[in-house]
């Protein structure tokens, strides 16, 4: 079976195609990724010769390319996560968010329905997404499944758009498509404009941590791993025209998560306890800064098994880890156009 993988040169797509080229021999991958500052060939350099491996450099708000390698290659599945994926970038620049998320997506979903007609046997539309589309909770409640819509952030409203063209498509054209909607992810190979590999980097060069609003914000945080091994789970046993949130039940505050990450850091870097507390930094909120997302992920769990099977502590202590031994990676991909990304946004 030809699957295409979208956007498996970023963070959590890396994963992804990792995970599926070495555990499904008799699947061919097909990376499809535009290499956007996020995407980053260094993340699958262990696996870019493997046999069932093929990267394509290719973009999918292009009609016509997209058109024609779903004609050349025959995908009968498709793990759809190539998206502009940064809330503070989407502020700034909400165009490229309408044209990738919503106008990629349609060029995906069109190129699919145009390759297998109406027949649809054993083909699967797999559309990766956020719980930010569900818009923000108060101190109390859950996201489920049947929460009502309500983005709030240009990335979040793209992506609703996306969800809901893919839902219709399923409606309109029988299209068999599944959607997740994860929370936060944080691990190995994420760029250093999220707030955890952000703090590590700075961290490390003494910067200072910049800390939104009153820091009061909750997250709700997923090892990138178990990310990976839920959409793994998603792709082959989710019912059709079916939607899965996944969570990993684990909250913090922003404010509670950074002094973390300080403490970490300062026993890995050989501080003084207390060191790098000193860098954090209350700067002004972001616009539109929804207060607290929490995953129900009760679902996933009873239906298909699936839970964390790593704990926040392992998670963090194996992501400090991994920036401290990949300090080339970081440097290159926090030369150049970084640089200018930081000082407009954080000055
Ligand atoms: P990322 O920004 O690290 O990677 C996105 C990838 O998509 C990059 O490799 C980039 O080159 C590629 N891409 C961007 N525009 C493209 C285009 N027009 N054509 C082809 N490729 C393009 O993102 P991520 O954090 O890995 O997120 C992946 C997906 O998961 C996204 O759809 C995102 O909305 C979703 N998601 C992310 C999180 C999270 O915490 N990071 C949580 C839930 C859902
Ligand atoms: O919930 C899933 C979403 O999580 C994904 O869909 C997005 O792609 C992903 O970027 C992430 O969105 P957030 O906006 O929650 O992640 P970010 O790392 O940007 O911010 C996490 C929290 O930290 C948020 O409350 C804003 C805050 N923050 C972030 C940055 C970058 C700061 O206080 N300071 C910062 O410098």
């Amino acid at each position: 079976m030809n699957i295409l993988v979208t956007g498996g040169a970023g963070f959590i797509g890396s994963h992804v195609v990792r995970l599926l080229v070495n555990s499904y021999p008799q699947y061919h991958i097909f990376n499809v990724d535009a290499l956007t500052y996020a995407g980053n060939l260094e993340n699958l350099k262990d696996i870019e010769d493997k046999k069932n491996y093929t990267f394509i450099k290719a973009d999918i708000t292009d009609k016509e390319g997209m058109d024609s390698l779903f004609k050349t290659h025959r995908f009968e599945a498709v793990i759809h996560l190539a998206a502009e994926s940064h809330v503070d970038r989407s502020i700034s620049d909400p165009l490229a968010f309408v044209k990738t998320n919503i106008l990629g997506t349609i060029h995906l979903l069109e190129a699919f329905k145009s390759l297998w007609g109406g027949d649809f046997y054993g083909k699967r539309f797999y559309h990766i997404s956020t719980d930010e589309v569900y818009g923000t909770l108060g101190e109390q409640g859950l996201f489920t499944e049947t929460t009502a819509y309500d983005p709030n952030s240009p990335y979040s409203a793209s992506k609703a758009g996306s969800d809901h063209f893919v839902r219709a498509y399923g409606e309109t054209y029988g299209l068999p498509y599944v959607i997740s909607n994860c929370s936060n992810n944080y691990g190995p190979n994420q760029f250093p404009e999220k707030l955890i590999p952000l703090c590590i980097n700075n961290i490390i060069h003494h910067n200072p941590l910049p800390v939104y609003g009153d820091g009061h914000y909750t997250r709700d945080w997923l090892y990138v791993i178990d990310h990976a091994k839920a959409i793994d789970v998603v792709f082959h046993r989710g019912a059709s025209k079916a939607t899965y949130n996944i969570g990993g039940f684990n909250e913090w505050k922003n404010i509670d998560l950074v002094k973390l990450l300080c403490g970490l850091m300062d026993s890995k870097l050989g501080r003084a306890p207390g060191t790098s507390e000193q860098l954090i930094t209350f700067v002004k909120d972001r616009p539109g800064h929804d207060l607290r997302y929490a995953i129900d992920a009760s679902k996933i769990k009873n239906d298909l098994d699936w839970k964390p099977s790593v704990t926040f502590e392992e998670g963090l202590e194996k992501t400090i880890d991994w920036y401290l031994q990949n300090e080339t990676w970081l440097n290159h991909v926090t030369s150049g156009a970084y640089q200018g990304y930081y000082n407009k946004q954080y000055h």
